[in-house]
């Protein structure tokens, strides 16, 4: 209970589970890629891959739980540091644009909340099945069918290609981000550190779009 208060009740607490909380984000978005990316091997791979994980209850529940308390504590702690920054320093500095931060830093939160926006529609649209999930013969779901379905609507697969803008400008920052809280903070790593994340933004958000993007051309049908 103390470790939680000190944790919350200083700024570099709040900052360390940031920091840590958005680091396992990272490290769930890039296993939630690879999962994703056997739609490209076709619908049997897809969806024994989805059969498998649903087949272990522990599994799903332990690592959706998990992911709810993460997703919590970093955005949590990311409001409540934004809310004290601008509470302690009210009127912004006239010499801003001569500050060396760039406009993803600059907008974290907001491009943080769309993600959050996302995240809730995409939960509603392949976790909850809102919309109604397509169905195998035996009459479970089929996964692969489902997200087919759902990026051949352009105004869907339109909002996960503009979430995924927005997720690269923030994972292009938090990376380095996260190392310089947690220490790494170095003339020689930090450049290294930079370039990293801007790969790992990439790759990600460029995966996310390449899913998109090929069942809304026709190319994954
Ligand atoms: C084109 C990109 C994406 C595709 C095709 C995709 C696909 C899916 C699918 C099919 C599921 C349901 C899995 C199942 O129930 O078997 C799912 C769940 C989920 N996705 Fe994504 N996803 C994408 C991007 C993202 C992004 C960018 C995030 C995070 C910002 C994300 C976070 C999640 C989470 C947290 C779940 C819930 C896992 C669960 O069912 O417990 N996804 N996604």
């Amino acid at each position: 209970m103390s470790l939680l208060h000190s944790l919350f009740g200083h700024s570099v607490g709040k900052k360390l589970l940031m920091a840590g909380s958005g680091l396992l984000l990272l490290l769930f978005l890039a296993v939630h890629l690879m999962g994703n990316l056997q739609l490209f091997s076709g619908p049997e791979t897809l969806n024994a891959y989805a059969h498998f994980l649903h087949s272990k209850p522990a599994l799903v529940w332990g690592a959706r739980l998990g992911m709810l308390l993460l997703f919590g504590v970093h955005m949590v702690t990311s409001i409540l540091l934004t809310l004290e920054n601008r509470a302690a320093r009210p009127v912004p500095y006239h010499q801003e644009a001569t500050i060396k931060a760039t406009l993803a830093s600059r907008t974290m939160i907001w491009s943080g909340l769309v993600v959050a926006a996302f995240l809730v529609y995409h939960l509603l649209h392949l976790t909850l099945h809102a919309a109604g999930p397509a169905l195998t013969a035996e009459g479970g779901i089929d996964v692969y069918a489902t997200v087919v379905a759902g990026f051949q609507v352009p105004a869907i697969a339109g909002f996960y290609l503009l979430a995924q803008i927005l997720l690269f400008f923030h994972l292009m920052h938090a990376f380095q981000s996260a190392f310089q809280t947690l220490g790494w903070r170095h003339r020689r790593f930090t450049p290294v550190l930079e370039k990293l994340g801007l790969a790992y933004a990439l790759v990600i958000a460029g995966g996310n779009c390449a899913i998109v993007l090929s069942v809304w051309n026709g190319f994954v049908r």
